[in-house]
């Protein structure tokens, strides 16, 4: 089908002031957290995935975003929105409190957030700027930004939570497992490789003893029938 990646305006908190690239206008391989509300799906045998859909992703520099299969293989979460040809304003919330990235959206023209992405341990550097950008193929659609409104939310922080937040260089999400880069299985541990043993033991000795019965009984049954 051909279809080129397709308007797509998206959101980016990123450490450079706005630079021209591929991931919905923007530069790849950034610094921080993108938010991207995709309209047109590029990989086919889309089923699972319900299009306009938005994602995010933290990239510490070293990630390239995945046009052709839209975003898959680096997303931290997502959801299907149904954002065009609406005749109310649509909204998206990008909370980042703690270290908790939550996205909530209000599209249906109710004033109702439904949640979005939650992502815990997410670490964003300070002193990053505030972006947006989209990009179109052939086929497009018109989509406006009316407003960006910030905001800074006051939250209580102990000073070791002050002090690990000031410590934070580079972009980076705790526990992170990319569909892209599956962690290899964890070695087994002693215990659990005693009692996988152990159990097979048990069951294969059950077998005998059952094998066993129904062997003899076979045997009776066959020697009533020569007598
Ligand atoms: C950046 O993130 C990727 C993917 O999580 C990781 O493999 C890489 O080691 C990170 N690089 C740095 C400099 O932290």
């Amino acid at each position: 089908m051909g279809t080129k990646p397709f308007v797509t305006p998206a959101t980016f908190i990123h450490s450079l002031s706005f630079l021209l690239g591929p991931v919905f206008g923007s530069k790849d391989n950034f610094l921080g957290l993108g938010v991207f509300v995709d309209t047109y799906p590029n990989e086919e045998k889309q089923q699972e995935r319900v299009f306009p859909y938005i994602s995010a992703m933290v990239n510490n520099g070293s990630l390239t975003y995945d046009h052709d299969r839209d975003g898959r293989p680096t997303e931290l979460g997502g959801c299907t929105a149904m954002v065009r040809n609406l005749n109310h304003d649509t909204f998206l919330v990008i909370r980042y409190v703690k270290r908790r990235l939550t996205v909530l959206i209000d599209i249906d023209g109710k004033h109702e957030w439904r949640d979005c992405i939650d992502v815990p341990g997410v670490r964003l550097p300070r002193g990053y700027y505030f972006g947006t950008s989209s990009v179109t193929g052939d086929l497009s659609d018109n989509h406006d930004i009316i407003s960006l409104k910030l905001y800074q939310l006051t939250v209580e922080r102990t000073p070791e939570e002050e002090k690990r937040d000031r410590e934070v260089y580079l972009p980076v999400v705790d526990n992170l497992k990319l569909p892209g880069m599956e962690a290899p299985l964890e070695p087994m541990s002693g215990l659990a490789l005693f009692l996988i043993v152990f159990f097979s033991l048990v069951a294969l000795v059950f077998a005998i003893v059952i094998g066993v019965i129904i062997y003899n009984k076979w045997q009776e049954q066959s020697r009533k029938h020569f007598y």
